[in-house]
């Protein structure tokens, strides 16, 4: 997510080097440039260029979508007659369509189905991160749970053929999480895009081609 810009950027020889996290980098100027709310767009627009998970007329649902620039993103890629749904602890700053200000963790697939009109989800995306702890196991975990739930949140609103895109941050457990997206996906993918910063575990599992939640459980390539 997008941080503010410390001083004037510039760093002589002789201080420490800044925090990575604090560090305007390309992205961080070019969403400026842009008008988008984070960085983080780049990171989708790159999975979009690469597997074309979004496409006109969409009905999608961005789990973890404040503070909006997948939402303002997604919008122009979905066009006025697609649709798409956020849903965030935090309100975004960019409301293109429903926002559901709750946690995923509250949230029924019965509300998210009423706030896309009663029709089936073509897409669910989830950049989902917890407050981190500096603890990496214990980070690893908590992000999982918010993985996981998207997961079975996806798996029960997306209409056939549906795509999934999901944040991950690695550990142990990831392994297990993308073999359950594997087990209802035709096509799954590890992605590291661009834009995850160098020093962070993030990564993006994307499915595509929703089978439904029980079939297809098989290994890992
Ligand atoms: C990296 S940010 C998402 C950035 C967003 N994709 C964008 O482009 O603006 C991660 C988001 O996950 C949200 N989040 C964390 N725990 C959550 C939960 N339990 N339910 C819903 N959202 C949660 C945070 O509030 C935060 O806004």
């Amino acid at each position: 997510m997008a941080r503010g810009r410390s001083g004037s950027g510039q760093r002589s020889g002789r201080s420490k080097p800044s925090n990575p996290y604090r560090k305007p980098d390309r992205f961080t100027q070019q969403a400026k440039d842009e008008g988008y709310a984070a960085r983080s767009v780049y990171k989708l627009t790159e999975i979009q260029k690469r597997f074309r998970v979004l496409a006109q007329n969409q009905r999608v649902v961005d789990l973890g979508c404040s503070p909006g620039s997948w939402l303002a993103y997604v919008a122009q890629v979905v066009g006025g007659r697609g649709l798409v749904v956020g849903v965030d602890i935090n309100e975004p700053k960019v409301q293109p369509g429903p926002i559901l200000v709750k946690s995923v963790l509250e949230v029924t697939p019965d509300e998210l189905l009423e706030a896309l009109g009663g029709e089936r989800a073509h897409v669910v995306l989830s950049d989902m991160a917890p407050l981190t702890t500096g603890n990496t196991d214990a980070d690893h975990y908590a992000q999982i749970e918010l993985a996981t739930r998207a997961l079975d949140l996806a798996t029960a609103i997306l209409a056939p053929g549906g795509a999934f895109v999901c944040k991950v941050f690695d550990g142990e457990d990831a392994h297990a999480f993308v073999q359950r997206v594997r087990a209802s996906f035709a096509e799954t993918k590890r992605v590291r895009p661009e834009a995850v910063r160098q020093n962070s575990r993030e990564f993006f599992v994307v499915g595509k081609g929703f089978t439904g939640p029980s079939e297809r459980v098989g290994a890992e390539g």
